[in-house]
């Protein structure tokens, strides 16, 4: 008999009743450090205080609001957002993939008001995510995402990541946009080297296309930067937000500049959720706090001494593990033994991490991660490693 639950998921059998900071507890009290954060996004820990009274000071005056009337906590938050980004202006979601849609449309769209209708393609990276929607996973192309979900929607070129020749070779007439995420996320954190972002700009300003950033699990001070993109110093057309933004609460946005975003006038697009007040009051907390050059400059410490750390657990663990790359508070440990090994090992240790393409383990905690979690982090990953070595010898 099919479970009351759609049985899309293959779950660990743990189960959470309560979240602080950076750890989850059970019913039991048994608690275990997350550097999950739900796949990148509990930004500021769970039940951070801040967040907590923000969403409980919403609830007890307003939940939800139609986009048909004015909406001031949507409107805080988009100026935020205008304020701290690129962006002129800003649509909000309720998920990543939901960010796709609107990209995708946009980008058509910004074609078909200039006179172009044919531009229409755009050119992805393989080992990309874009979330589960007919948009996203059309838009990733891979078999394990599309199989069975045809037909397709069309209009997307598919190229090796990291292969420039190919995205210069593929623009044709029909081309409108590039899209990428500058750190691959579910792909095994494969960060896409600063020149090359440099190279997608320039390439999209010499061919008239426009660049659009998948920043749902790289953003939001993830990697150290408000947005990741930031560190090669170049700025999108288009950027999809999620995750990390409504910490913990579902909210999105695309963000755009005022040319990219022509196109989208009133009647093309909507969300009867998206934007409400109580995402929106939970972001503008979450926004206050991760912009914040103070913050981001303890992130960018922590995660230098994390990283430190994680160096010595490979030197230690060379069966177990190869390597570590990423950036900020996106970390990824290539494994030699089985990633999900690895992370079952974890969870008997207490010790929360996720697994990645290409055999990666994912370390995604919250920003706020202390030095004493940091401390738990490396040896709770150090006995996960010596429980997978003794299964290696014994296997
Ligand atoms: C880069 C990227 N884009 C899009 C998505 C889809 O986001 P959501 O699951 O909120 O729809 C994800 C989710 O993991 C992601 O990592």
């Amino acid at each position: 008999m099919i479970p009351s639950v759609l049985p899309t998921y293959n779950r660990a059998p743990l189960q959470f009743v309560k979240g602080e900071g950076a750890w989850l507890i059970e019913a039991d009290g048994r608690r275990f450090l997350d550097l999950g954060a739900g796949i990148a996004v509990n930004a500021l820990g769970h039940a951070h205080p801040a967040l907590v009274q923000a969403l409980t000071d919403q609830a007890q005056a307003l939940w939800h609001v139609s986009n048909l009337y004015e909406i001031p906590q949507q409107q805080a938050l988009a100026d935020k957002l205008v304020e701290h980004t690129f962006a002129d202006t800003v649509f909000f979601t309720n998920s990543g993939t939901e960010s796709c849609e609107l990209a995708v449309k946009m980008a058509r769209k910004y074609f078909h008001d200039k006179g172009q209708p044919e531009k229409v393609e755009i050119i992805t990276f393989d080992g990309s995510f874009h979330g589960r929607s007919s948009a996203g996973i059309a838009a990733a192309g891979s078999e394990k995402m599309t199989k069975g979900f045809g037909p397709l929607l069309g209009g997307f070129v598919h190229l090796t990541f990291g292969d420039l020749d190919g995205v210069t070779n593929a623009i044709s007439e029909n081309t409108a946009a590039i899209m990428i995420e500058p750190v691959q996320g579910e792909g095994g954190i494969r960060p896409v080297p600063d020149a090359e972002l440099k190279a997608l700009r320039q390439i999209c300003d010499d061919n008239g296309l426009l660049l659009i950033l998948d920043e749902v699990q790289c953003g939001v001070g993830r990697t150290g930067k408000l947005f990741a993109h930031e560190w090669a110093g170049i700025t999108p057309d288009i950027m999809m937000v999620a995750k990390g933004i409504g910490g913990g609460f579902p909210l999105g946005a695309v963000l755009a500049t005022e040319e990219a975003a022509s196109g989208m006038v009133a009647g093309t697009h909507g969300s009867t959720y998206g934007g409400n007040p109580l995402g929106c009051a939970v972001g503008c907390a979450v926004i206050d706090h991760v912009a914040n050059p103070e913050f981001l400059a303890e992130v960018n410490r922590k995660s230098g001494l994390l990283r430190q750390k994680l160096e010595g657990l490979i030197a230690h663990h060379p069966d177990v593990f190869e390597e570590v790359r990423g950036s900020g508070m996106m970390l990824g440990i290539k494994c030699k033994a089985t990633n999900i090994d690895v992370v079952n090992a974890g969870y008997d240790n207490q010790v929360i991490t996720v697994p990645a393409a290409d055999n990666v383990i994912r370390l995604l905690p919250p920003l706020t991660l202390t030095e004493d979690d940091i401390a738990e982090a490396t040896s709770r990953l150090d006995a996960a490693a010596k429980q997978v070595e003794s299964q290696l010898e014994t296997a």
